[in-house]
C-alpha cells in the first residue's frame, strides 16, 4: 500500500490539472479517500466532483488519476463463500492472498458461468476460444475498459483487477472482463406536514431521503441502477434506469408519459453530483468478469420535481419507496457507501 504522505504529494497536481483545464471541481480524490479509510466496510477508491456527466475527456483523465495498486483494498463479498443463484462454492481465498502479485500454486479455483449466461443471451459475450474480444478498448459497441486502468489478460482471459475471486468463468456477468452499470441516486430532504426539514434528534442534521428499490434477483434494498447498454452514454443509463425501475415507465399510460418525462429530464440535465466511479465489490464478481459502476447524484432541492411523482416498481425492482439515509441502512453491493458520501457532501445526517 502506498503510504499516506507520497499520496498526498500528487493530489495538488492533479488539482492543478482539474483547474487548468477548468474541469469541475473534485471533492476528495480517491487517494485521500483511501488513505484516510482503508476499511472493509468502505474497501473503495472515490471520485467525488460536481459536474456535468457527459464529458468523455473528463471520464478518461479520472480513469488515469484512480490508478492504485490491487493489494490497497481487498474486496469481500467477490469472495463471498456460496456464488449467488446457485449451489457452487467459491474456493476460498484468504485475505493475503488475493492479490495476484503473491504466487499461489495451490489456488485452485471453481469454474463457473450459469448457464443463463451460456444460452448466449443478446447481453452477453459468447465463450472465448470462438471468440475474442479486444480487451482494455472500446471494442466495437462494447466498452472493455476499466476504470481501474488497464487489466491484465492471461491465456486470453481478462483478470480482476482486484484480486482472485476462487471462481473463475463469468458466473451470472454477460460480459469477459468489465461490465459496466451506472446508479442514479435520486435525493430529497425529508419534511414535516408543514414543509419543513426534518432534522435528526442525535446528529441534528437535515435528513435526506433517497429513492430506493428492492431487487427481484436477491431481495436486497438497493440504488435503482442497471447495466449499461452497448453504445449508450451513461448519461443515457441512469435516467432510463431510473424511470423503468421506480417509476415503471415501460408501463405508464401514454397519458401520464409526457408529464412524467418532462420531470425526469429536467431533473437528469441538472448537474449531477458523481459520487464514485470505479470497481464494485459486487457478490458476482469472479477473476474473469467484473461490476464496475457510476453512481450519480440528482438532487430535487425544492422537493416539487420527481418528489412529486409517485413511485412504482418495475423491471428489476419488486418494491420502490422514499427512504431515509442513515449509516444503519444495509444496501446491496457498496451501495451504502456511496449514500454516505452523498450525505457528506449535502451536509445531511449519516
Ligand atoms: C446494479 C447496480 C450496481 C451494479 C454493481 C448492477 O446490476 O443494477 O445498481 O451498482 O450492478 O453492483
Amino acid at each position: 500500500m502506498v503510504p499516506f504522505c507520497l499520496r498526498t504529494n500528487w493530489i495538488r497536481p492533479i488539482r492543478v490539472v482539474l483547474t487548468l483545464f477548468s474541469l469541475p471541481r473534485t471533492a476528495y480524490t480517491p487517494g485521500v479517500w483511501s488513505a484516510v479509510s482503508c476499511s472493509f466496510s468502505h474497501p473503495f477508491k472515490t471520485s467525488h466532483t460536481i459536474r456535468p456527466i457527459s464529458s468523455s475527456f473528463f471520464y478518461h483523465q479520472m480513469a488515469s488519476i484512480c490508478m492504485m495498486p490491487s493489494s490497497a483494498v481487498p474486496h469481500v463479498k467477490s469472495r463471498c463463500p456460496q456464488y449467488p443463484g446457485s449451489n457452487v462454492k467459491r474456493f476460498p481465498v484468504p485475505d493475503a492472498n488475493v492479490d495476484w502479485s503473491q504466487k499461489w500454486p495451490q489456488y485452485s479455483p471453481v469454474s463457473y458461468t450459469a448457464p443463463s449466461v451460456t444460452n448466449k443471451p443478446a447481453w452477453a459475450d459468447p465463450d472465448i476460444g470462438s471468440f475474442h474480444p479486444r480487451f482494455n478498448c472500446v471494442d466495437g459497441n462494447v466498452d472493455r475498459t476499466s476504470f481501474e486502468g488497464s487489466y491484465n489478460v492471461e491465456m486470453g482471459k481478462p483478470l480482476n483487477p482486484r484480486g482472485r475471486t476462487g471462481l473463475t468463468g463469468r458466473g451470472l456477468l454477460g460480459r469477459w472482463g468489465p461490465n459496466h452499470a451506472a446508479d442514479p441516486i435520486v435525493t430529497r430532504w425529508k419534511v414535516d406536514a408543514k414543509g419543513a426539514k426534518v432534522h435528526h434528534p442525535v446528529s441534528k442534521r437535515p435528513v435526506l431521503q433517497f429513492v430506493s428499490i428492492k431487487r427481484k434477483d436477491c431481495g436486497e434494498w438497493a440504488i435503482p441502477g442497471g447495466m449499461v447498454d452497448p453504445g449508450e452514454q451513461i448519461s443515457l443509463t441512469l435516467q432510463r434506469e431510473f424511470s423503468e425501475e421506480a417509476l415503471n415507465s415501460l408501463a405508464v399510460l401514454p397519458s401520464e408519459r409526457a408529464e412524467i418525462q418532462e420531470r425526469i429530464n429536467k431533473l437528469f440535465k441538472s448537474p449531477g453530483f458523481q459520487v464514485y466511479k470505479g470497481y464494485v465489490d459486487d457478490p458476482r464478481n469472479t477473476d474473469n468478469a467484473w461490476m464496475e459502476t457510476v453512481a450519480v447524484n440528482f438532487h430535487d432541492e425544492s422537493g416539487n420535481s420527481v418528489s412529486e411523482l409517485p413511485l412504482q416498481a418495475g423491471d428489476d425492482a419488486g418494491q420502490v419507496q422514499w427512504v431515509d439515509l442513515d449509516s444503519s441502512l444495509a444496501l446491496y453491493a457498496n451501495h451504502s457507501h456511496f449514500l454516505e458520501l452523498v450525505a457528506k457532501e449535502r451536509k445531511a445526517h449519516w
